[in-house]
């Protein structure tokens, strides 16, 4: 696989969620007509689909081949908060897993990328993920997709949750928490992005940092999680 097959809309679902994606021109535009007009007309309007697409490749494959060595053949796995699941794509072409995911089914009017108290922002389209994941050779009947505010979530059991950038990122850990002790099994890995990784090794066992982000507002460590 070289590049993803992503349209318009989908293209700026990924500019959303991944803001690193814009380049000067957008980043500039950002500044100048601040985030509300970003997300309602640049991203919109002004935005180069096929360079996004090249973008947001190379950042998920980057970001796969810091967790692949995690996953096994067979190994079921949840992605919560996976944005237009460009990682889930590849880790489906390698490993050929089934993929449940979790995320929500709006866009906000404002790109806010804080801490959101409420959990009340969030940048997808369930119908623009599905669209996407099928493009892209991910065979409907290999993945479940569940809307978090208006669908019971999946109470199977999972090997590997995974969630980027999105539980205990932007919203806290504690929205999923019970859940979490629900679909997890003793062997079970869970990966997130936060600023508090000690928080974490007062819930799991074994708490790993696998990479740093020391250049940006957050400074978030990526970890894993186990209790074995
Ligand atoms: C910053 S984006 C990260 C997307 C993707 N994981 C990535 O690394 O490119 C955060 C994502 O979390 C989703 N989100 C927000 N609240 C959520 C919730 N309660 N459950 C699942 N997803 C949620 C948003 O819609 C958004 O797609």
């Amino acid at each position: 696989m070289q590049n993803f097959k992503l349209d318009r809309g989908i293209a700026r679902l990924a500019l959303l969620q991944r803001i690193e994606l814009s380049g000067t021109f957008l980043k500039k535009l950002r500044k100048i007509f601040g985030r509300y007009i970003f997300s309602a007309f640049v991203s919109k309007y002004l935005i180069n689909p096929n360079e996004i697409s090249k973008n947001y490749f190379n950042l998920m494959k980057k970001e796969f081949s810091l967790i692949d060595k995690y996953i096994k053949h067979n190994n079921k796995i949840l992605s919560i908060g996976s944005g237009i699941g460009g990682l889930e794509i590849l880790i489906h072409k390698k490993f050929n897993n089934h993929i449940t995911f979790i995320e929500k089914n709006y866009i906000s009017k404002k790109v806010r990328y804080g801490w959101d108290i409420k959990n009340k922002e969030a940048y997808n389209s369930l119908k623009l993920l599905e669209k996407f994941l099928i493009n892209n050779g991910f065979e409907s009947k290999m993945f479940n997709l569940f809307d978090f505010d208006n669908d019971k979530l999946p109470q199977e059991k999972f090997d590997i949750i995974i969630s980027l950038y999105s539980l205990d990122y932007h919203y806290n850990f504690n929205l999923y928490k019970d859940y979490l002790d629900k679909v997890m099994k003793s062997e079970s890995i869970l990966i997130i992005d936060t600023i508090r990784p000690d928080f974490f090794k007062t819930i799991f066992k074994k708490v790993e940092v696998i990479k740093q982000d020391i250049d940006t507002v957050h400074k978030s460590k990526r970890i894993i999680c186990k209790n074995q």
